[in-house]
């Protein structure tokens, strides 16, 4: 079996409800048939009851019948969810009536209902912004305990098989932070490692990247992934990291013998941490692109419940894997 149908066999073995609160998009309506005819989750769709069952008509999607659909504006825990948002942001100034309003926001019903127990995950961003998505779970979910950053990792499926675990390499932060400090950048190289642990089932070789390998830029920069590097491994001793390296060092076994030599990372690493959300959207989006890697993410790190986020470029397949990612997160919860 490879990787993905590992992930969507743990989901079916134990359905988590998630939430697509984009329920009438027409990927989301098309993965959503699939998912419920495979047994993988439990499938809350937000949306206009009339208008999914309509499209799903007009689709030919037959399994949509037995999702669960939640109405925004007329549901039976409208009033519980706005008192919760309103004692949630209560020290943001929230009112009662402002928080009635946004409950009817589909992305903040789905971070509502899986506070209140009644979700056990939530994907969206087919429609929304990556902004727009994150917002509310920053808001009502938060972080996980002793976390203080959320960020967003990639699996990255590289054609090439001799990097990384059979080609799989974990890439972050490419969705979150746009310029995290040393401390955040050390927290962000942790979650990820923990990450693929839990998702690719390898034992994490973290580097931390940078245009320097081991002091041969002098540049204020590369002191950040420094420092980043060590109070990581201050953090998670029990981890490989290494740092700073640049990706050639990281990735290539001669390059990093004559760079970094005596490096447990180095020319094996597994796991790249960019030093910055400029460095991580871009080298995914290139590798993808320009690679013909397979790209699966953002799977948000850091947070207290899993709510991913979608490329609003996502097709079906993508979709899908989410769901099945998502599910295997909030297992592990
Ligand atoms: N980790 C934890 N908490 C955070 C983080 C974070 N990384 N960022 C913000 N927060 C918290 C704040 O503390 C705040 O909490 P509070 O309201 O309870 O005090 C709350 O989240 C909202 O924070 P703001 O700063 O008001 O929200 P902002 O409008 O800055 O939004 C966001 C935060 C959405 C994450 C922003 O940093 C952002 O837009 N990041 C870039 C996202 C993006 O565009 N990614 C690239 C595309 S993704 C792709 O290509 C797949």
């Amino acid at each position: 079996m490879n990787l993905m149908q590992d992930i969507i066999a743990r989901a079916k073995s134990d359905k988590q409800r998630i939430v697509l609160p984009e329920g009438t998009e027409k990927r989301t309506l098309f993965a959503a048939d699939r998912l419920i005819a495979d047994e993988v989750a439990n499938l809350i769709l937000v949306g206009n009851p009339s208008e999914i069952k309509s499209l799903s008509n007009q689709y030919n999607l037959p399994h949509i019948k037995n999702a669960t659909i939640i109405d925004p504006v007329n549901h039976e825990k409208k009033t519980e969810y706005a008192e919760l948002l309103a004692g949630l942001r209560k020290s943001k100034g929230m009112t009662i009536k402002e928080a009635e309003n946004i409950v009817e926001n589909p992305l903040y019903l789905g971070c509502l209902m899986i506070k209140n127990g009644d979700a056990d995950g939530e994907i969206a961003g087919a429609q929304n912004t990556t902004g727009d998505v994150l917002r509310p779970a920053l808001q009502i979910i938060k972080t996980a305990p002793g976390i203080s950053v959320v960020s967003g990792a990639f699996l990255m499926f590289i054609q090439d098989k001799s990097y990384g675990k059979d080609g799989i390499l974990v890439f972050a932060d490419c969705a979150v932070m746009p310029n995290p400090n040393a401390k955040e950048l050390a927290e962000i190289a942790v979650a990820t490692a923990r990450t693929t642990q839990a998702i690719v089932g390898v034992e994490p070789k973290v580097a931390m990247l940078s245009f320097s390998t081991k002091g041969s830029a002098q540049h204020a920069l590369a002191d950040k992934v420094i420092e980043a590097t060590r109070i990581a491994k201050e953090l998670a001793p029990d981890l490989l990291i290494d740092g700073e390296l640049q990706a050639d060092a990281a990735l290539v076994p001669s390059v990093g013998t004559s760079k970094a030599p005596g490096s447990p990372v180095a020319g094996k690493a597994n796991v790249l941490v960019f030093p910055n959300l400029e460095c991580g959207n871009i080298a995914y989006k290139l590798v993808q692109r320009l690679g013909n890697a397979e790209a699966i993410g953002p799977v948000l790190q850091g947070m207290a419940a899993p709510v991913n986020d979608l490329s609003r470029g996502c097709s079906v397949e993508d979709i899908y894997k989410m769901v099945a990612i998502c599910a295997n997160q909030a297992m592990k919860k």
